[in-house]
């Protein structure tokens, strides 16, 4: 088999006065792994219904393959959908409810046995084909539900939280056989979920989607490393997200912000005056010294968070801001409420960025 491209440009859709998806636009790769991220109401499942042809968007375009399918019925586009609820018929058997797919096709029942065959055992379900869905775990059904998706070798795979049912283990493992499934069809899969883990874990590259439009899109390198605005950093993650004002910047890229007493650099842009977002992951902040280029910030601890190898050490400065300091869990018994800290940071563990759709909405 082999992977679609998809092209989508300024895509819109309202429900009368509700605007589910406000302009979106991206190219996913043939044989990419892409996944829309993003919380509940997003506009992500709206998205990928316009995709699969479910949905006529309101405004805007969509390529398969460079081909214009905006009149082209579902049936009729190289794309099938996997659903969080499986969807299967209850009364069928497993191997029917793969082979339902193929009515349409002119095949011989042999061909088609095959084809069925073929599917459940890249599912590894190949034991399975005689029993219904209801003798079948979640997991067992999802697995079913992907093979009939896959047995019409579509060249684009949807798949709307597909394992948003499942428990976290089960998760996990599908996680891991759904990627891998994925590289040996070659063909394209577009992710859709609200876990953030999930998107890092699997795809090749994500979009960040906040309101109906998109926040950024990379790699999961990108997006946890860089993030574009402050609303990516705190979906992605945790991380301490503080207001600051802009004192000066210089042209390599630097900036110098005041918060409380003290005033800092690091990387960015932005005019003094202006109102940034300062983000620091809790993982990169440190409570003894480093280096002398590190920044330095005093505070006072409030509480600690024992959460097994690490420990949360919150720190409350003379800015009012309390800043969270994730420390190895044998290190960080040293600190009690009330202790006197300096709070170390180095230049580049911070981030300073616009605000994005979370503050700005
Ligand atoms: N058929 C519909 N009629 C009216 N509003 C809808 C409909 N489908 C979705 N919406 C609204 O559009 C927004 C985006 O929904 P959806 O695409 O389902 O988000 P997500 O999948 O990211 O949770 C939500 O505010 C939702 O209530
Ligand atoms: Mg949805």
């Amino acid at each position: 088999m082999r992977g679609g491209s998809v092209h989508v440009v300024n895509l819109h859709k309202s429900y009368g006065d509700v605007a589910a998806v406000r302009g979106i636009s991206v190219d996913v790769a043939a044989g990419e792994f892409f996944s829309l991220l993003g919380p509940s109401g997003c506009g992500k499942t709206t998205t990928l219904r316009m995709i699969a042809g479910f949905e006529a968007p309101t405004e805007g375009e969509i390529r398969i393959d460079g081909e214009d399918v905006a009149r082209v019925p579902a049936n009729d586009r190289p794309v099938n959908t996997v659903f969080q609820n499986y969807a299967l018929f209850p009364f069928m058997s497993v191997a029917d409810n793969v082979a339902f797919g193929l009515r349409y096709r002119k095949l011989s029942k042999a061909e088609a046995k095959a084809k069925v065959g073929e599917a459940l055992e890249m599912v590894r379900m190949e034991g399975y084909a005689k029993r219904k869905p209801g003798q079948l775990s979640g997991g067992q059904q999802q697995r079913v539900a992907l093979a009939r998706a896959i047995v019409l070798g579509p060249r684009v795979l949807l798949l709307d939280e597909p394992l948003g049912a499942l428990d976290a283990k089960l998760r996990k493992t599908l996680q891991i056989e759904l990627k891998a499934l994925q590289e040996s069809l070659g063909i394209t899969f577009i992710y859709v979920t609200h876990d953030q883990e999930e998107a890092l874990t699997m795809s090749d590259r994500l979009a960040v989607m906040a309101g109906g439009l998109i926040e950024q899109v990379g790699t999961p390198e990108d997006v946890y490393d860089a993030p574009a605005t402050a609303y990516v950093a705190d979906f992605l993650g945790s991380a301490n997200i503080l207001n600051v004002e802009v004192v000066g910047s210089s042209s390599e890229g630097r900036v110098s912000f005041r918060l409380g007493p003290d005033v800092l650099s690091c990387r960015g842009q932005g005019a003094a005056g202006s109102d940034m977002r300062l983000v620091v992951r809790p993982e990169r902040l440190l409570l003894e010294p480093t280096d002398e280029e590190a920044g330095t910030i005093d505070g006072t601890v409030t509480r600690t968070v024992y959460q097994g190898p690490t420990t949360d050490v919150l720190v409350r400065l003379a800015s009012g801001d309390e800043l969270v300091v994730r420390r190895p869990s044998e290190r960080a018994g040293q600190h009690a409420p009330g202790d006197k800290v300096t709070v170390h940071c180095r230049p580049d563990a911070m981030l300073l960025l616009p605000p994005g759709a979370l503050t700005s909405a």
